[in-house]
């Protein structure tokens, strides 16, 4: 199937698309149906049978990544995907596109440097300075408090996120201030 390929798109909000019905050929076209009924793969199975390209379903509730059972998932052929309700529009072109995964992703390599380099430095910095940092009583108290800020922060996110912030930029400018 080429890429970016713009499907205009059939309108079927007036069904579920549950059974096959009275309804048309859909060959080669994008339909966009409604939620409900029954479950994705039941639908997908359908819009397949008669012939469509794309199938959108479009959810009034929430939103959710489809999923179908693996038996289902072997015979379909077709891309699904999600929709809102709100956002189908009549005389609507869509596109699906997926970006290719690589088999491996060359960042870990950076990230792993930095991390190692990090690591060395800290190690270089403390071998001449006679701070301890690491006493048993005060990685306990570290570990403690991280707790007690991810529970903290599951449940007030909210405010907490600009607390946060204000860390962070306090940490960073006495960082530089160490650094200069
Ligand atoms: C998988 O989903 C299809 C479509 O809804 C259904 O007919 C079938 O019974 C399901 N298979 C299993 C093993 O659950």
């Amino acid at each position: 199937r080429p890429r970016h390929v713009a499907y205009p798109l059939l309108n079927l909000t007036s069904s579920q698309l549950c059974v096959r019905g009275q309804q048309d050929s859909l060959k080669g076209q994008a339909v966009v149906v409604m939620r409900g009924g029954c479950d994705f793969g039941q639908k997908a199975l359908v819009a397949q049978d008669l012939g469509a390209s794309v199938l959108l379903i479009a959810s009034i509730k929430n939103m959710l990544t489809p999923s179908v059972n693996n038996s289902v998932f072997s015979k379909m052929k077709i891309p699904l995907a999600l929709v809102r309700h709100r956002d189908v529009l009549d005389g609507m072109e869509v596109r699906l596109y997926a970006p290719p995964v690589p088999p491996f992703d060359a960042s870990i390599i950076v990230m792993l440097m930095l991390a190692v380099f990090t690591v060395t430095m800290v190690a270089r910095h403390h071998r001449y300075s006679e701070l301890s940092l690491y006493s048993p009583l005060k990685v306990l108290l570290f570990v403690a408090m991280m707790c007690v800020m991810l529970v903290l922060m599951y449940f007030f996110y909210r405010w907490l996120v600009y607390v946060i912030i204000v860390i962070f930029c306090l940490a960073s400018a006495s960082a530089l201030y160490n650094c200069l």
